[in-house]
């Protein structure tokens, strides 16, 4: 199978909007938010002004225009929130993310149970700038706030047998109400290799639009990896696990041919209900023409690498 690689040069014109409106809108609402202080609660800043106002960007950023913050957060897969689009938001107030831990286990020499303000600590939050292509063939671009996920692992020292890592959304009725009903098999899993993992893109990230992470995009802290398909972005983490085996994912496990554990964005592999070729911008118009789906979701220069030598129609 030929991989056509896309670099940031085979972007059309067309297609790039410029940073600078974001970032210039988010300087000008700063100015005219210092200017009115004396008048301003908090309950009047905008979203991203509130928690970390000097939040620094990554390099890993796109010119592709921002989703809004309305469509990123009203327009949801999060099944332990129900399966409709609007159920997460709708149902986000019945979750309650705090207090949160996480267990690190397995293959590594520093495992162990951190509540999440100890587990964030060592790291710098970045802002990271991804898009995020849905299985479904929808995408979005999504402001993330972050750290690298390799980074994080580092710090419990994998050994040698850890040729994986399993991530564990929390399993509880009472929070998350969806759980309540057998349309997954919970709590939901995902996995990387140990060599995906490590690449300096995946992030765990802790906010959006500069603010910390509502529960609908899953609370109080989620992965993101943005060459693959969405639901490897596993949300609301509670546990960690280094593995020599490949983990049973929940997705794969479901519906192996239509879910593969591997899951890149790739438009040459049709899902088998529906080509895999284009994509819808949420918040673009409906009468706009779909996007066409680029290998690894336009991210080929930074990953391709890690599939040398595999037939990725079969790993897909
Ligand atoms: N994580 C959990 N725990 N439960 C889910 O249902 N849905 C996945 C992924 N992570 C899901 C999940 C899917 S299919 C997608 S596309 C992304 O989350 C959506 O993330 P967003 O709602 O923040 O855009």
């Amino acid at each position: 199978m030929t991989i056509i690689i896309n670099k940031a040069s085979d972007i059309k014109a067309s297609e790039i909007t410029p940073r600078s409106v974001y970032i210039h809108r988010r300087q000008f609402m700063r100015q005219a938010f210092a200017s009115s202080l004396i008048l301003a609660t908090d309950a009047m800043l905008p979203v991203w002004a509130k928690r970390w106002p000097d939040l620094q960007q990554s390099t890993y950023k796109t010119d592709d225009t921002i989703t809004s913050l309305k469509d990123i957060t009203s327009y949801n897969n999060f099944y332990e929130l129900g399966t409709g689009k609007k159920d997460p938001a709708n149902n986000a107030s019945i979750f309650n993310p705090k207090p949160w831990s996480i267990a690190v286990e397995g293959e590594c020499n520093k495992s162990g149970i951190f509540n999440l303000e100890d587990f964030i600590k060592p790291f710098a939050l970045q802002e990271y700038i991804y898009r995020l292509r849905c299985v479904e063939g929808w995408s979005m671009v999504i402001p993330w706030v972050g750290f690298s996920l390799a980074n994080m692992l580092k710090k419990f020292e994998p050994n040698s047998n850890a040729r994986y890592v399993e991530f564990t959304t929390l399993l509880d009725k009472s929070r998350l109400p969806g759980q309540a009903r057998r349309v997954l098999n919970w709590p939901y899993v995902e996995g990387l290799r140990i060599d995906e993992a490590m690449n300096p893109l995946p992030i765990m990230a802790v906010g959006l639009y500069g603010d910390v992470l509502p529960n609908q995009n899953g609370a109080p802290i989620r992965l993101v990896v943005p060459w693959k398909y969405g639901f490897k972005s596993i949300k609301s983490i509670v546990k960690i696990r280094f593995t020599e085996t490949q983990p049973k994912t929940t997705w794969n496990e479901l519906a192996p041919d239509e879910y593969g554990f591997y899951s890149n964005v790739n438009p040459d592999v049709d899902h088998p209900r529906w080509s895999q070729r284009t994509e819808r911008r949420i918040g673009e118009p409906f009468w706009k023409p779909k996007r066409q789906t680029e290998i690894f979701n336009g991210y080929a220069e930074q990953v391709a690498h890690l599939y040398t030598g595999m037939d990725l129609v079969k790993n897909f």
